[in-house]
């Protein structure tokens, strides 16, 4: 049971501060059900009709645990509302941006099209004097100050906090809720700053009341922390992969070394799992916005190093694609390969730069005719990658198989008897590509079991 946060406001007599969440994406619909959760009366607004249309009538757009019944909760409360109309937004004390940052089409930088145009909307539609805008998308340095610059120019009644977001996907609603930290990025001017950072206080009260850390910096430094985090994680297993590239050249086991770093409380078991690497729509993109970013202000040299993270990162999925060359014994046309996973990582549907799908789309357009299969995101899978073949389960996906690859840790996949699976196949081979599955009962159950970074005897 959740103790809502507007209960401090009812009990001091005082109306609770209105929010909007601009932008529902993942990252704006998750907020804005929580921020309703806890009580707050919150419009999401959004440019797409039918995102709205689908969130209005209680349909989450995308695969999140718990999420939709939120969602549903808190719309039959009446607390919640969807909607395309920005003047509609202009009533709520503090705005949320929440828009989502992309890498550009035609370089590695940051697309911040959509922030543009939602900052462009929301002034156009006046907000209140004396309301809050605050940044939670993932910018690159410097952004904050130019959308302060534009306020101080044509709405110097409204106020800018950053308040970046760290969410993961499939712990969305926990991550809000329970964040390990909230970090306020502040105006430098004392009165503006005292103010902002009163409210952000007392939206995020019940979270801050139950322990979680608060950080107040400027607006630079809280742009930097969500970069530099993700960095750190994205180097985290780049670093783990890298040393699953040497363990296959020195006959080591990398699950194990893995587990012995992680005894080491100064480096920490989690974030350590090598296998085919990070995929989705954070760290790929946040890691090469961050370097083109330091490139312009300068400071290129320091992050230098994440061009390697990005290139350990994507030989493991020319790795996998070799590896599947030769067991098939280095011709492809004709094969029969199955692919049990299409989401970035379980417990999704998200297929935003996913190891998985590119590994398959690499091996069919080498010729090999390739199944997929996944428990969330074939549909999205289908729209992205036509020419690949979906199955609804794994059995139909290994369907007279010459090879098998696990790509996506589902427990589904983890919970299958490769015994019962061995009997749909043509050849017992399995490439673990997550390091997760019982090599010990693939093999018993007959299998050839193949893992990267690890001995295959
Ligand atoms: C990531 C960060 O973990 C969040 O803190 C951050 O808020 C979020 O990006 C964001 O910027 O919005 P997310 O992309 O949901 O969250 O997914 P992660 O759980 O971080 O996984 C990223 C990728 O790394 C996945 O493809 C996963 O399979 C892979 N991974 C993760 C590994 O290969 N090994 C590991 O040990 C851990």
């Amino acid at each position: 049971m959740i103790a809502y946060a507007t209960n401090q406001f009812e009990s001091a007599g005082a109306q609770p501060p209105q929010i909007s969440v601009i932008g529902t994406g993942y990252l704006g619909t998750t907020h804005a059900v929580c921020m309703a959760e806890l009580g707050f009366q919150v419009v999401g607004v959004d440019v797409d009709d039918l995102k709205v249309a689908q969130l209005a009538d209680g349909i989450l757009p995308f695969f999140e645990p718990g999420l939709e019944e939120l969602l549903r909760k808190n719309l039959e409360a009446g607390r919640l509302t969807f909607t395309t109309s920005f003047p509609a937004a202009t009533t709520a004390d503090v705005h949320f941006l929440c828009v989502g940052t992309p890498q550009r089409p035609d370089s590695p930088a940051a697309d911040l099209r959509h922030l543009g145009a939602a900052v462009d909307a929301l002034l156009a539609a006046q907000p209140k004097p004396g309301s809050l805008l605050v940044g939670k998308s993932t910018v690159p340095m410097g952004t904050a100050a130019a959308v302060a610059t534009r306020l101080a120019a044509e709405a110097p009644e409204v106020l800018l906090a950053w308040n970046p977001e760290f969410l993961r996907e499939g712990f969305a609603i926990e991550g809000t809720l329970n964040p390990d930290r909230i970090v306020l990025g502040l105006p430098d001017d004392p009165a503006a700053r005292a103010r902002a950072e009163d409210i952000l206080r007392a939206v995020y009260a019940s979270a801050i009341e139950s322990g979680t850390p608060v950080v107040v910096t400027d607006f630079a430094t809280a742009e930097l922390v969500k970069v530099a985090a993700n960095a750190f994680l994205a180097t985290k297993i780049s670093f783990i992969n890298a040393m699953a590239e040497v363990c296959e050249a020195a006959g080591g086991d990398v699950k194990t070394l893995a587990t012995a770093l992680g005894h080491d409380a100064r480096i920490g078991p989690r974030f350590l799992a090598a296998g085919v690497g990070f995929g989705g729509g954070c760290l790929p993109k946040d890691i090469r916005a961050f370097r083109a970013r330091a490139e312009e202000i300068g400071a290129g040299t320091a992050v230098r190093f994440l061009a390697e993270v990005d290139a350990i990162n994507l030989r493991r999925r020319a790795r996998v694609v070799e590896f599947a060359t030769e067991l098939v014994g280095g011709s492809v046309p004709g094969r029969r390969m199955a692919v049990l996973g299409a989401a970035f990582k379980p417990n999704s549907d998200d297929i935003r730069d996913s190891p998985a799908l590119e590994i398959a789309e690499l091996l069919r357009t080498a010729g090999a005719l390739v199944t997929v299969t996944d428990p969330a995101a074939i549909p999205n899978a289908r729209r992205r990658y036509r020419e690949l073949r979906y199955a609804d389960t794994a059995f139909e996906a290994v369907d007279d198989a010459d090879l098998v690859l696990h790509l996506t840790e589902w427990a589904d996949f983890r919970e299958i008897d490769p015994a019962l699976l061995g009997g749909n196949v043509r050849n017992l081979l399995v490439i673990d590509g997550r390091n997760t599955l019982d090599a010990g009962k693939w093999r018993a159950a007959g299998w050839s079991y193949y893992a990267l970074g690890r001995p295959n005897a």
